[in-house]
This record gives C-alpha cells, structure tokens and sequence, in this order.
C-alpha cells in the first residue's frame, strides 16, 4: 500500500513547492515549517515587535515571557530539568564556534581534542583551528566498514592526552547512529569533556541528554521543524559554568566601567546582542507541533519510508549506498556516473536532492568518492515523492549510462 503522511497539509512549503513540481527530498539541509510555527512567526512581529530582558513595558514583557518559554519547552523536550541549561545561539554552527572559544583557556598544548572521520565541518574546523591556535593534537577516530566509529581502535586512541571529545550522534552523510553512549564513557573516565552534534539525530526521537551523559549537546532548529537563525546548545551545569565569555556586549553582562565589566551566568552570559527573537518564539510553536503528534505514528512512518527509500534503491542497477542507513537519510554514488552529471537532471526534473560533499569532505574522501547524491525526508514525505524520485532517476540514469 502506498504510504500517505497524515502531517502533509500542516506544511505549507512542501504544498506549494508540489504546486510548482518540485519535490522536496532534502530536509536534512533544512526542514519545511508547519503552519502553526509561520503562524507564531508572524504573530510575534504583527502583535508588536520588541525587545527582549530589557523593557518593562508590555510588549517587552510579551516578548520576553514568550522568548523565555521555548527555553521552558526545549528542555522539556531534552528531559532537561532547569531551562537555564539551554542557550541560545544563532545556529548549530555557531555553538561549536562558542565551545571552541569557551573551552580555550582549558588546554595546554600537545593535548588532544578526539572528533571521528564522520563529522559534518562544523563539528571539525572549529577543533581544527583551536588545535592550531593553541598546538593541540587532533586525533581522528577511524570507522569501520560500515561507516561506524570503530570502537577497538578508539579505546586505544582515547588517552589521559584526551581533553574533549566531539562526536555527532547521527551522520548527516551516511544516515547511521553512532555508537556514542560507550564512547562518551571512555572520554569520562579520562576526564575528558564530551561534546555531542546532534544537528541531524535531534530531528529522529526523542532524546534525554542528561542520561545520555554528554557535557555538550548541540542543534540548530531549522532542521527541527522550527525556524533558521537558531541553534541551541546544551550545557551540564558544571561544564557551562567553565566556559569563558566569548561574544561581548548588550545584556551578557551584570556591570561595566570603562575598564572591567562582570558578565552574567549561562545562559544569558553567552546571549550578547538582540537574539533572534521571532525565530526562538516560532521554534516553541514547532516544539508545540511536534509534541501534539502521536510519536509512535511518527517513529513508523520514519521508519516505512526509510525501508520504501532503501529498497527502492538497491533495485537501481550500479546503485551504491554509503555506509549502513537507519534513517530517511541516505546517500548513494552510481558506478560509472558523475553525481554532479545525474543532480543536474534530477534537478531539470524537479527533484530537489542534494548533490556533493555534504559539508563532509574529509569522509567522502575517505570512502573513496569525491562527491555522492543526498536522499532526506521528512515527515511530510510519502510514497508519491519517492515514486516521482525513482521515475526521474530511472530517466536520467538512462541518459547517463
Ligand atoms: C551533522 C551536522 N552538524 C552540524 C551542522 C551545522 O548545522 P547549522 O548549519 O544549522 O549550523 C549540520 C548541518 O547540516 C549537520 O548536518
């Protein structure tokens, strides 16, 4: 039977994009929004735009409550018991950034900070150019065939050198949940702080970070369902109270003078400047979506249309998948074809897929490939996209081979 996605009409994006015959398979770049978080987006600006921690004044006080309470629901959403262990940032991106800055003043050169060859760039160049500043070693846990990070070799690459280890839960390439849980175990008994990338596994499941046992946790709300300009980094309490100030200005502070100033505690110590306050207020309306539905119904329409997109593809002659998928998130090279060549007709085709290195070239070139085609779905998603995929890649393949 032809699967249907019962949450298709709450997303007007993927409507008008079909409106326009494209079909969108690219959610793990970012996902399409649901009308209750354009709703919330709008809302905030058309019932009177202000600024946040600042005014007393009504539309201040709105604003504020309503900014304060995605802080509320994103812990809640964590299974995290106080909301000040949630900071704000820009995006995902931007809270690696923070850590790398935050954390700086904790090593001392020849240590080492672990990350694994899976990481997305923004889990790498970060490390990579504190390394640099400060003459650490970065250390690369190696994979295993199937694209997991090998857990012998990383037992012998996990040290009293090890002063961090950085690790994403969910490849944003290969679509595999690593083994983080035995890892973050190893990095603990060492001393070392633990930094985890949730920016793709966030999006599957729910997922409680204190029993998951990291120091860090990092995600970014656009590919949550939730608006871009947001990230959202995670912090245990004694591991947020070690990082060092690292954006200075309005509101991070308690007081100032000319020539010293105190700044403020977590979260807002790390909050300088006017934040994005209409997408952190539209990200609790996606968080508000997201809890209403029934996570059971979703985890198997997840998992139907992974087992729909993965089969579909090992029936394509030449078809190699990277790694062992166990998500909608699957990325494949075609003997013999340049991806780039076959992106170029599925996007004449009005596939939207992603095509490239993924922001993972240290990865694809350790597969063996210079470049692979993305597959991402997301809930909205149903067995007519993948229909309309596997038809246009059987037509270009055609051309192609
Ligand atoms: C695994 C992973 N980590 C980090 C990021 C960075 O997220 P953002 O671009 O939202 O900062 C991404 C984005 O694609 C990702 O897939």
């Amino acid at each position: 039977m032809p699967l249907t996605s019962p949450w298709r009409a709450d997303f007007p994006g993927i409507l008008n994009l079909a409106d326009e015959g494209q079909t969108y398979l690219d959610s793990a770049a970012t996902a399409q929004k649901p009308q209750i978080m354009l709703d919330a987006l709008l809302g905030y600006y058309a019932s009177g735009a202000a600024n946040v921690h600042r005014a007393q004044h009504l539309p201040g006080e709105r604003a504020t409550r309503a900014f304060e309470a995605t802080r509320e629901k994103a812990a809640q959403w964590f299974n995290v018991a106080d909301a000040q262990q949630i900071i704000f940032t820009r995006s995902a991106t931007e809270a690696f950034n923070l850590l790398a800055y935050g954390l700086e003043s904790q090593f001392q050169a020849g240590d080492e900070i672990a990350i694994s060859a899976v990481e997305h760039h923004a889990n790498l160049l970060p490390w990579q150019q504190l390394a640099l500043r400060h003459q650490l070693k970065l250390v690369v846990l190696p994979l295993t065939e199937t694209g997991l990070i090998d857990l012998k070799q990383a037992a012998q690459l996990i040290t009293p050198r090890t002063r961090l280890l950085a690790l994403s839960q969910l490849s944003n390439v290969i679509g595999a949940w690593q083994p983080i849980q035995p890892l973050l175990a190893l990095a603990k008994a060492q001393g070392a702080l633990t930094v985890v990338d949730g920016a793709q596994g966030v999006v599957h499941g729910r997922h409680d970070l204190p029993a998951l046992g990291c120091d860090f946790y990092v995600c970014s709300s656009h590919k949550l369902y939730g608006p871009d300009g947001v990230g959202l980094l995670y912090g245990r309490p004694q591991a947020l109270n070690s990082l060092k100030h690292w954006q200075f200005g309005g509101e991070m502070l308690l007081n100032t003078d000319y020539h010293s100033a105190h700044f403020r505690p977590a979260p807002l110590g790390f909050e300088a400047g006017t934040p994005a306050i209409a997408s952190v207020i539209a990200l609790g309306a996606s968080l508000d979506y997201l809890n209403g539905l029934d996570a059971n119904a979703v985890a198997q329409h997840e998992a139907e249309l992974h087992a729909e997109l993965l089969n579909g593809l090992q029936q394509v002659q030449g078809v190699k998948v990277l790694g062992q998928p166990e998500v909608a998130l699957v990325s494949f090279v075609v003997e013999g074809v340049h991806s780039a060549d076959l992106a170029h007709l599925l996007t004449e085709q009005g596939i939207a897929v992603r095509a490239g290195h993924h922001c993972a070239m240290p990865l694809l070139q350790s597969l063996g490939v210079n470049g692979a085609i993305r597959v991402s779905l997301g809930l909205y998603n149903d067995s007519s996209d993948l229909q309309r995929f596997f038809t246009s890649l059987d037509q270009a393949l055609e051309l192609l081979q």
